[in-house]
């Protein structure tokens, strides 16, 4: 696991920004995978001053969709990747995959047919979900339909009219599915984030964390910045903007 802590957002954002171009650039980077939420916005909005041919050729998987939205809802998932990621950089909407309530094991299936996962995006919630595999989901899910945390929904609440209005269930890839992708990198930005960040890093590898599915996964690179770094042990928050390896000792 590598961890590296950034004075700011834009900051951790610009250097992920980078590194994410120059894989796609050098022939590593087909299928990326998208969150949505706030949290990834400044990523997106970096990597759109790079846009490229070899972004616009990106295949985009999303890593979640709400249930029951109708199409074309502004807050439903597949609007939000299409307007802030499909948009800013030349994606067709074609290229752009995400999980059917109705199927959801055809997801994991259209993974696999595409070659699996190159990089994965995540963010992570305030109760340490990942996707919208909720504390409690099993570290062997996969694609599925589930209902959403109260926590979650009134998260969530910001992007609607009312809490009433957020959707109860979600189609989200599972923790075994986002394990499958052959890189993770991580985004916190807050001191809202920094409980989740230091248990899915430094605490018990547990189901009731889902986060800490990602101690297992062999190339997982957290991007946070100071106020999500705040709980993390001091080894691990020193050299601002420098990698820290975490150690089997940590
Ligand atoms: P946020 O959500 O980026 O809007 O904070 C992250 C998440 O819930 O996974």
């Amino acid at each position: 696991m590598r961890i590296t802590v950034h004075p700011s957002s834009r900051e951790a954002a610009s250097s992920a920004a980078e590194e994410l171009v120059a894989q796609a650039a050098g022939g590593g980077l087909h299928v990326l995978g998208v969150a949505t939420g706030s949290t990834p916005q400044p990523l997106y909005r970096e990597l759109a001053k790079h846009r490229t041919p070899g972004l616009a050729d990106l295949t985009l998987f999303a890593l979640d969709e709400y249930v029951g939205l109708p199409e074309g809802h502004p807050q439903s998932y597949r609007s939000v990747i299409e307007r802030d990621v499909g948009e800013p950089l030349g994606i067709s909407p074609s290229r752009i995959h995400l999980p059917d309530p109705v199927a959801p094991g055809a997801y994991d299936a259209a993974i696999a047919a595409h070659g699996g996962i190159d990089v994965q995006i995540l963010g992570i919630g305030q109760n340490g979900h990942i996707g919208f595999n909720e504390p409690g989901s099993g570290f062997h899910s996969l694609t599925r339909v589930t209902p959403l945390d109260a926590s979650t929904r009134a998260a969530n609440a910001r992007f609607f009219d009312s809490i009433e209005d957020v959707p109860t269930h979600a189609v989200t890839q599972g923790i075994a599915t986002i394990l499958s992708a052959r890189r993770i990198v991580v985004f916190a930005f807050g001191r809202a984030k920094a409980d989740a960040v230091a248990a899915a890093i430094s605490g018990p590898r547990t189901e009731q964390m889902p986060a800490s599915a990602l101690q297992d996964h062999p190339d997982v690179s957290w991007v946070i910045d100071e106020d999500a770094a705040s709980l993390l042990p001091p080894a691990l928050r020193s050299n601002l903007g420098r990698a820290v390896e975490l150690g089997a000792s940590l």
